[in-house]
């Protein structure tokens, strides 16, 4: 598939854009400070923190650390939304104010609805759950601050 050049200008800290690249929904989720925070909460909790696996996309050198997102802009999270298991599309978690359904030492992230498994802000699979890897990471990179290119 081509490679889709996306405008994230209007992406506000704390919401998501959803494009589709090969045939697959990315989110675009430009993360606040708070939710930056949370992932180091999370590295015990997850399966694979750095992100030594992957499910189809060999991960990128950039994606593998604790906030799996390029440099010069760590808050925005770029990842595929299909989920390692069956290959459900999870939801997000972080937009509804208060969870009580959800586990309380989980501050949000991505729920796949299918078997249940949770991700967090960074899209790492939680231990113990059916999916068996984070979230993949897509190729991209900036062409400048508000404009990124997929693939
Ligand atoms: Fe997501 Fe099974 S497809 S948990």
């Amino acid at each position: 598939g081509a490679p889709v050049e996306v405008d994230i200008s209007d992406v506000a800290p704390g919401t998501m854009k959803v494009v589709e690249w090969r045939g697959n929904p990315v989110w675009i989720l430009r993360r606040t400070p708070e939710m930056m925070a949370s992932l180091a909460n999370n590295d015990s909790k997850v399966a694979d923190p750095l992100s030594d696996k992957f499910y189809q996309i060999e991960v990128p050198a950039y994606a593998k650390n604790e906030t799996r997102s390029r440099a010069e802009h760590k808050e925005v999270l770029v990842v595929v939304g299909i989920c390692s298991h069956l290959g459900c599309s999870p939801s997000s978690r972080f937009a509804e104010g208060a969870q009580p359904s959800l586990p309380n030492d989980w501050n949000g992230g991505f729920l796949c609805p299918c078997h249940g498994s949770t991700f967090d802000l960074a899209a790492r699979v939680f231990k113990n759950k059916p999916a068996p890897t984070n979230l993949d990471v897509p190729p991209y990179m900036y062409l400048s601050d508000t404009r990124i290119v997929i693939g």
